[in-house]
């Protein structure tokens, strides 16, 4: 019988009760230990998991000889230190994205786990949904032949707050990273981008060097073109859509209604045309659900048959190059090839 893996959930806000209830649904993990240190959230994380340990303090959840493996669901200026803890201590990691906001710091926190021959897993959990892992299938099968184009929205319902923003490392690092990723999943290497970011949603924003609407054009190695747009605020909620267009034909990642429901009505004008309404995706917990409970999955497979989890150290680093090339054009007002970023 294959072993059950120990899990130290560190981190239990907003994506860590997620990631809580995911693991409560895997055969191979049982969560041994939880580290917050704010009570109240390791005390929710604990009642959901019935883990028998609860720390303030995430070391010492990392030190905990039953624990095998650590989720990293904190803020992110803590990722880093948390990842060499876990690598130094021999515990195979999954990370919430990003590692770091900077290559220097994520390099070196690569060298630990490599050091350290520990598995690792980043949280780009878009490729385990199932649309883009049947994409990726199709592509790699040669289905769309050349891939000529590619193009991504990324609008989120409305702007996090401003405390968030101040250290989120801006649109391209904390939102457009996604569908950088996504980028480079579906079809490959970037060779140069341009990005324009605007302020129209909210001058404080602006006031921050930032911006909340954005656009980067894309030219990939493979001499494929790309586009991708972003907003902070979208009033209908969350929208995300993919294309990959190419010799022949395309795939497209459309959004999907949230529920099978369809509203008939008789529409706002007495006597036009009646309407339909759909129940739209909030935002990514409704739109993700099911990627964040495969990617875990994923993670725990990897584990029990030994191969590397995916994604992992290369994808946090390269999709970290692409979204700060962007951030750099963003700034500077031109063209930035990727290998200008090192
Ligand atoms: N993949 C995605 O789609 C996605 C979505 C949202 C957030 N995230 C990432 O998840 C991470 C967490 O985001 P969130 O929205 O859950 O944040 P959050 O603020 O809701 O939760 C963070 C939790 O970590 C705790 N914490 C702070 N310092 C800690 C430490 N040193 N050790 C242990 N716990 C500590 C806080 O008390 C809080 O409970 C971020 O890095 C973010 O980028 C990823």
């Amino acid at each position: 019988m294959s072993k059950t893996y120990g899990i130290a959930l560190l981190g239990s806000g907003r994506m860590g009760i997620e990631h809580a209830r995911n693991l409560l649904g895997l055969a191979h993990a049982r969560v041994v230990a939880v580290a917050d240190p704010l009570q109240t959230a390791r005390d929710a994380a604990q009642a959901l998991t019935r883990a028998e340990r609860s720390y303030a303090d995430p070391e010492a959840a990392i030190a905990d000889p039953n624990v095998d493996a650590v989720v990293i669901v904190t803020p992110t200026n803590t990722h880093a230190d948390l990842i060499e803890a876990a690598a130094h201590a021999g515990k195979a990691v999954f990370c919430e994205k990003p590692i770091a906001l900077t290559l220097e710091r994520t390099e070196r926190c690569l060298a630990a786990i490599e050091r350290a021959g520990v598995p690792f897993q980043i949280g780009f959990q878009r490729r385990h949904d199932p649309a883009y892992a049947r994409a990726k299938e199709k592509l790699a099968a040669g289905e769309v032949g050349r891939i000529d184009q590619f193009r991504a929205v990324g609008r989120d319902p409305a702007p996090p707050s401003l405390d968030y923003l101040k250290v989120s490392g801006g649109q391209f690092l904390d939102q457009g990273v996604h569908d950088f990723d996504l980028a480079r999943f579906m079809v490959g290497e970037v060779e140069e981008v341009m990005a324009w970011g605007a302020v129209r949603v909210d001058e404080r924003i602006g006031e921050l060097g930032d911006s909340d609407t954005a656009t980067t054009m894309l030219r990939f190695k493979n001499g494929a073109l790309g586009v991708i747009e972003n907003s902070r605020q979208s009033v209908y909620g969350y929208d995300i859509v993919t294309e990959v267009f190419g010799e022949k034909g395309k795939l497209l990642v459309d959004e999907t209604p949230k529920t099978g429901l369809r509203h008939y009505t008789a529409g706002a004008i007495p006597g036009g045309d009646g309407r339909i309404e759909v129940d739209h995706y909030r935002f990514f917990m409704d739109r993700f659900r099911d990627a964040y409970r495969l990617e875990l999955e994923a993670f725990l497979h990897s584990l029990v048959a030994g191969t590397a989890p995916t994604p992992g150290p290369r994808e946090a680093l390269e999709s970290l190059r692409l979204a700060l090339a962007a951030t750099l054009s963003f700034r500077e007002g031109r063209p930035v090839k990727l290998s200008e970023v090192s």
